[in-house]
């Protein structure tokens, strides 16, 4: 369970803080606001006509710890962009502090080379971070927790998971009849925690990339002859993960199919096929801004707001972030 706010810790009325945000994810940020019960800070971030961006903070920062939300989801080279761009303002405008809530971490996939002259694009983006003047990141389930390695300032790498679970545990189904299944040998980590939370089975599917955005799956490990899967994943990008797995649980004898991924960025027309698909739901949080278009009947949204917020709380006050997560 997701363990918030307790009773008689300090609220932020009069403190040293300011939350900014971008325009990546406006709506997260003024949830996140009014989960802290503070007024998100005033900034310009807008583009001169030339396409230039344009950014001016609008209050004083002298010697605040400032916060600003923008998870450079979207387009990713401008998301990425604003946020150094307020990074080099605020730090010229003397914050004490700068934390970067990145709950997405564009870029996170392309973390290692796979092959001869790639770069390391997750390694360029922290070290760029860094450079504009971030003293610190939170963000939430990194594709690989080593990215938080990339960075030599402190990285707060959350998860989404104790949500996911609260809400998939008022589902009507027992935990016998469960299994969770890791789309990837990546994810089987993550997955591994979720089917303990939950009591449930564990299964792995085993993909291989032949070429970008495009998914052969290779093995199976598990047993799902009947029983409700559960695919867990950080990503849905073009959806071919999720739907090459749901397809393979369902030849495998899988009676019902869900699954529960942090970063709902539904490139292409995955909401068609997910739709088209013999999936049920597909649970999905706010780190990434859902949009009305991208919302289908299958797709539910949930809420990382109380989770960021109360992070921010306790890095304002110096208590624990792991004791979150129980
Ligand atoms: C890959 O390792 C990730 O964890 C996701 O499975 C992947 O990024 C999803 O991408 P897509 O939806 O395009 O298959």
């Amino acid at each position: 369970m997701l363990v918030l706010q307790e009773q008689e810790q300090p609220t932020l009325e009069g403190e040293n803080l300011v939350l900014f945000t971008g325009n990546s994810n406006p709506q997260l940020a003024h949830a996140i606001a009014e989960y802290l019960d503070v007024p998100l800070g005033k900034a310009l971030v807008g583009r001169f006509t030339n396409g230039e961006l344009r950014v001016q903070i609008e209050e004083n920062v002298r010697g605040q710890e400032v916060f600003i939300v923008q998870p450079t989801c979207g387009n990713v080279n401008d998301t990425l962009m604003e946020l150094l761009v307020m990074c080099d303002a605020l730090t010229r405008a003397s914050a004490k502090t700068i934390t970067a809530l990145v709950p997405y971490y564009g870029y996170a996939r392309q973390e290692k080379k796979t092959t001869g002259r790639e770069p390391i694009t997750a390694k360029l983006v922290a070290n760029l971070m860094t450079s504009a003047g971030c003293d610190r990141v939170i963000t939430v389930d990194l594709h690989a927790a080593a990215i938080q390695g990339f960075f030599d300032i402190p990285v707060d790498n959350l998860m989404a998971m104790p949500i996911v679970v609260d809400y998939f545990r008022n589902k009507d189904i027992r935990k016998e009849d469960l299994v969770v299944v890791s789309p990837d040998a990546g994810g089987v980590t993550r997955a591994r925690i979720f089917a303990e939370r939950l009591g449930a089975g564990l299964a792995i599917i085993f993909k291989r990339r032949p070429r970008p955005d495009a998914v052969d799956v290779m093995d199976f490990v598990g047993d799902i002859e009947g029983k409700t899967a559960l695919i867990v994943d950080d990503i849905i990008s073009t959806g071919g993960t999720l739907l090459r797995g749901v397809d393979l649980l369902i030849e495998k004898g899988a009676k019902r199919v869900f699954a529960a991924t942090t970063h709902g960025l539904f490139a292409g027309n995955a909401v068609e096929a997910i739709e088209a698909s013999p999936i049920e739901e597909v649970i999905v949080t706010d780190t990434v801004p859902v949009s009305s278009t991208a919302r289908s009947g299958k797709i539910t949204v949930l809420s990382v707001a109380p989770l960021l917020g109360e992070t921010i709380r306790r890095n304002y006050f110096n208590l624990s972030v792991s004791k979150l997560f129980g």
